[in-house]
């Protein structure tokens, strides 16, 4: 499937808003969605609620296209690609939430068409992306890895790393698709991208522990 420059990314907090910036300095067309008003409201004001975006940077991107909105606004149908960044609570009793996950996929639901490339990259449980999340994309009636892609991609920004500032993409998905669509955010997104991809969700579960190892190795010599 031919995916093009139109990114949607679903919950604008230290994972999202780092990757809408990205992109759109990436010269791709943006648009940032929140389900907090307050957030929507000071981000339109170009106040950055994340230390890693100065407000500067922020009022850039905004004054280059950035565009930030609410779910009901964000026209989900026109974008080619929708990230989901919404946070992944547990409950009292420390089960995984997966209420804002699964909020987010009801809401991509309605516009899914053929075409699209879905990635979830909040932190989950492995099975999420094909179970529940996936689950809920396909009452739209559109089959994933046949009439629309889906990907996990659990690695993205190392929060306050003044020293390696690539925001890391890890894809997992199945089928030829996700080599696509790796290759194209490579060659189209890359400023400021680093990547790989990797067979499938699971795949790309066990690549973020052993960087994570690897890392934490490193940083304890
Ligand atoms: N370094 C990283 O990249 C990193 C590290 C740890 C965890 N994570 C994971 O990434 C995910 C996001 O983390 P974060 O730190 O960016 O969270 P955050 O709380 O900073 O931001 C999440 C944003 O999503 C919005 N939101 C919540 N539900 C929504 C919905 N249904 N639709 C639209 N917007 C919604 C919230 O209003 C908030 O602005 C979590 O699963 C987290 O565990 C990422």
């Amino acid at each position: 499937m031919d995916h093009d420059g139109r990114v949607a990314i679903i919950g604008l907090g230290y994972v999202g808003l780092p990757l809408a910036i990205a992109f759109e300095e990436a010269g791709l067309q943006v648009v940032g969605i929140d389900a907090s008003e307050t957030r929507i409201a000071e981000l339109r004001g170009g106040t950055s609620p994340i230390d890693d975006i100065s407000d500067e940077r922020l009022g850039t991107a905004l004054a280059n296209g950035l565009r930030i909105s609410s779910p009901a606004e964000a026209g989900l149908r026109d974008a080619d690609a929708i990230f989901v960044c919404v946070p992944t609570p547990i409950t009292d009793s420390k089960d995984p939430d997966l209420g804002p996950v699964l909020a987010a996929g009801e809401a991509i639901c309605g516009s899914l068409r053929a075409g699209h490339l879905v990635i979830l990259q909040s932190t989950t449980f492995p099975g999420t992306t094909n179970g529940p999340f996936r689950e809920v994309l396909e009452r739209s009636g559109l089959v994933a890895g046949r009439d629309f892609d889906l990907a996990f991609a659990p690695e993205r920004v190392n929060p306050g790393d003044r020293v390696c500032c690539r925001i890391l993409v890890t894809l997992g998905g199945s089928g030829e698709p996700i080599g696509n669509i790796h290759e194209k955010f490579k060659s189209e997104a890359h400023v400021g991208l680093g990547g790989t991809r990797t067979a499938g969700p699971g795949s790309c579960l066990l690549c973020l522990e052993f960087r994570r190892c690897q890392r934490f190795t490193l940083e304890d010599r």
